[in-house]
Formats: C-alpha cells, sequence, structure tokens
C-alpha cells in the first residue's frame, strides 16, 4: 500500500521533467530546428563592418596604413573569433615515397612524398601527390586538399591507397577506411591531364592526414601533434580544424619552395566547401600563396555572414563544432555583433590573386553573398594599386550564370549546376592563373 502514492509521484516527477526537457529543447537558442531562410526579402537588416576604416574609426587610406595597420588588425580578429589561433610554423622533414614517369596520359611526372612535422606531443606526416608536367623545369602549382584520399582523385592502382580515419560514405567508404573501390571516385574533381596541359602542376593531399574530420575536442591529428606548442593559447581561441587544415597547407608549401620540380613562388591554394574556407584562411595567413581560390566556400568561407541566408553562423557552430575557434559560438543567431564579416577575409588576400566560385544549385553556401564579398573586397585591391575586378568599378551586378568575370585580379564565376567542381570550374582557373600566377 505504501509504495503506490511514492510511485504516481516518481512518475509524476518523471512527466515533469520531460515536459521540461521538451520545452527546453524547442525553445532553446541554437537548438530549434533549424529552417534556413531563402528569402532575399526576409534578410536581416544590417551593416557590415567597413573595410577601409580601422577598428578605432581611422580612415584607411595608403597602403602603408593596410599593411602595418589595418591588414594586421582584421587577421587578428578573424584568429581570435573566427578560426582560433596556430601555433608557429615549425620544421618539416620529407622523403620521396614513389615516382611514376608515366602519369595523366603519359604527360605527367607523378610523386608521392611524405612531408613530417610535429611537436613535442607528436607529428603529422601527410602525403602529397605531385603531378608535374613532363619536360617542364619549374612548374606553378595548384595546392589543394581533397576529401577522400589521394587515391580518390585519379583511378590509377599505382597511387597507395589511403588508411587514415575517412568519413563514411555509402557506397564508397564503410568502417571509416577506404577501400579499393573508392580508387578515383572524385577524379572528375581533380583534372591532372587538364591542368598539366595548361603547364601546371598539381599537388593534393587527403585533408584527414592532416586532422581527422570529427569532433574530438581538438585532440587528435594537428591539433595533438602540436599541444605543447598551443597550450598557452586561450581556450577559446584554440585552433579548429579549419585553421588545422590551414596550417597544413602552409607546411606543404614549405615543401614546395625545396621541390626542384615546383616554383615555389608561384603557388595557387585552392579548396572546396570546407576546404574552400581552408584555402581562403591559409591565403589570408600566408602571404606566400600567389593565388586564392574558393571553390563554393559559403558559409565561413566568402558568404557574408550578415546575409544569414541559406547556412548560417548557428547552423555551423551546431553541425560542425569543431571547425572554427570556440569565440565563433558567441555569434549563433548574432551576426550583427561579429567584428568581421567575410568581405573582409577576402581583402586579407589583396593584393594577390582571388578567384571566388559559386554555383546555381548551391543556395546554401549563399552564392549572393559570396559575390557580393568579392566586390567589396575589391576596395582593398584598388587601394594596394592593382585593378581588383579589372574594370574601373566592381561589378554592380551578379553575372548571368557560366559568364565569368576574370579579367583582373579578383576573379568570379556563378556556374550552372550543384554544389560541386567541375571541369567548366577548373577551365575559368586556368585561364585566370595564365595571368595571375
Ligand atoms: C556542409 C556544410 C558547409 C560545407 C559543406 C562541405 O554542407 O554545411 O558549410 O561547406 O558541408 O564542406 O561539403
Amino acid at each position: 500500500m505504501s509504495t503506490q502514492p511514492s510511485k504516481m509521484l516518481l512518475t509524476l516527477k518523471l512527466i515533469t521533467v520531460g515536459v521540461l526537457l521538451l520545452a527546453f529543447t524547442a525553445t532553446a537558442p541554437g537548438q530549434a530546428k533549424f529552417v534556413a531562410n531563402y528569402d532575399e526579402s526576409k534578410i536581416p537588416e544590417y551593416q557590415l563592418p567597413p573595410i577601409l576604416t580601422s577598428q578605432s574609426g581611422q580612415p584607411i587610406e595608403s597602403a602603408e596604413q593596410w599593411q602595418n595597420q589595418r591588414r594586421p588588425e582584421l587577421l587578428e580578429l578573424f584568429t581570435t573569433q573566427v578560426y582560433g589561433r596556430a601555433p608557429k610554423a615549425v620544421a618539416i622533414s620529407s622523403k620521396l615515397i614513389r615516382t611514376s614517369m608515366d602519369a595523366a596520359n603519359g604527360k605527367a611526372i607523378r610523386r608521392e612524398v611524405d612531408v613530417t612535422f610535429g611537436g613535442e606531443s607528436g607529428s603529422v606526416t601527410m602525403r602529397l601527390l605531385i603531378y608535374t608536367p613532363k619536360n617542364a623545369i619549374k612548374s606553378p602549382a595548384f595546392l589543394g586538399l581533397n576529401f577522400q584520399g589521394n587515391h580518390s582523385i585519379d583511378p590509377d592502382p599505382s597511387i597507395s591507397l589511403s588508411d587514415r580515419w575517412m568519413r563514411n560514405r555509402e557506397g564508397i567508404t564503410e568502417n571509416n577506411r577506404a577501400d579499393e573501390s573508392s580508387r578515383g571516385v572524385a577524379a572528375s574533381r581533380w583534372p591532372a591531364e587538364l591542368i598539366v596541359d595548361h603547364g601546371f602542376a598539381l599537388v593534393t593531399i587527403y585533408y584527414g592526414d592532416i586532422d581527422p574530420d570529427f569532433d574530438d575536442q581538438f585532440s587528435n591529428g594537428i591539433h595533438g601533434a602540436l599541444a605543447t606548442e598551443a597550450s598557452d593559447i586561450p581556450a577559446d581561441e584554440k585552433w579548429g580544424s579549419i585553421a588545422g587544415w590551414a596550417y597544413g597547407l602552409s607546411r606543404a608549401l614549405d615543401y614546395l619552395e625545396t621541390d626542384s620540380m615546383i616554383d615555389g613562388s608561384r603557388v595557387a591554394v585552392f579548396g572546396h566547401s570546407r576546404l574552400g574556407k581552408t584555402s581562403l584562411w591559409a591565403g589570408a595567413n600566408d602571404p606566400r600563396f600567389k593565388m586564392v581560390i574558393s571553390n563554393n566556400s559559403g558559409c565561413g568561407g566568402a558568404a557574408l555572414s550578415r546575409r544569414a541566408i541559406g547556412e548560417t553562423i548557428g547552423r555551423i557552430n551546431t553541425s560542425f563544432p569543431h571547425w572554427f575557434c570556440d569565440n565563433y559560438l558567441k555569434y549563433n543567431e548574432n551576426e550583427n555583433s561579429c567584428p568581421v564579416d567575410q568581405h573582409q577575409l577576402l581583402a586579407l588576400i589583396a593584393p594577390r590573386a582571388l578567384y571566388v566560385a559559386s554555383a546555381t544549385g548551391d543556395q546554401w553556401a549563399d552564392p549572393k553573398g559570396e559575390f557580393l564579398a568579392s566586390t567589396e573586397a575589391d576596395a582593398a585591391y584598388r587601394l594596394l594599386g592593382t585593378q581588383g575586378f579589372g574594370s574601373s568599378h566592381p561589378p554592380a551586378n551578379m553575372p548571368e550564370a557560366d559568364q565569368a568575370i576574370r579579367s583582373g585580379v579578383i576573379g568570379y564565376h556563378l556556374r550552372t549546376g550543384k554544389h560541386d567542381v567541375t571541369t567548366y570550374d577548373w577551365e575559368q582557373y586556368l585561364e585566370f592563373a595564365k595571368r595571375n600566377l
């Protein structure tokens, strides 16, 4: 008898807790089901933070003021508020693993080179897959990270199969490891033959060699290897995976500067999607990259965050908490309070060549926001004595689909089709690179 009321009480308590929990998950900021806005008329009111005014309100009117004052302060804001701070550069070592004299339909020499670096807590080895045009002496190069292992970019079975952790993909990758069936699955994104035909080298690295793409509280991959070196970085500024991948790209460039078949002073850093965010951050940080290409990079890449169209800061931080530093969480559903926006990231690449590409079917990445950010960045390019987009003003309207604007130092196109990298995209980059690399 006496147990009956206490059982009821317990049930009641459990129901109350359940209802409270439900109410909390339904209403807590950032927890409610995310519904992306795609309606231009519903974009919140916003004002972009200026490119050519310092944080203290001083106009930036000379190249010198840009280089000594504005550029460093913007770089510092992106470091502390968005991507996180990486430790200083560490020394690398390299080892040639294998060479093929007959790659890309007989037009290229292909090498696999392991580049290792690390710190007191461990080390990282990333494998570079390098195609250089046959008979060239020192080639300018495109350097980019890939999503599915070097073996995925070319079906040739003599390329080593990555044994690293890999995101599962239906019908391609299971148990987080690649197998033979994933050879060449991403070949359409990496047209090595077309690239060497134009006289360029192609260098690619599996991004998981640098940092596996999952949230582990910044402990595996490069974060673990350089943990001691990063130990005095404040917790909210600790580097996320994008900063880690970008750091790896700079170490790859350290190696390329020593490679006798590559011209290390003419390297374009390229990336698609999250790896496009990465190429932009690598290019902003490391002025040795002569050209920077962002393919469909979207939120946290080339798209203006304040438009909050498609993917938003709140959404990206919820889905991918390991990409950015913890300070970035402050701007979830609160883009206007962020001291920077992405047009300023693009400006950090000035006066070096910059190409931003969008796709019509990639509204999640906000093509218009990517275009607008590029036109805003034009001001920094002009201040530094280049012609930016190439005419006397940046374009006022978005170009039609498949009408690339690429006569200046900033290039832009909106390709017909989905979120992807296609031959059309590469054809534009190659033409652009012929003049700018
Ligand atoms: C998701 C993410 C994007 C990212 C993309 C990718 O769609 O929301 O921000 O660019 O993945 O990297 O493939």
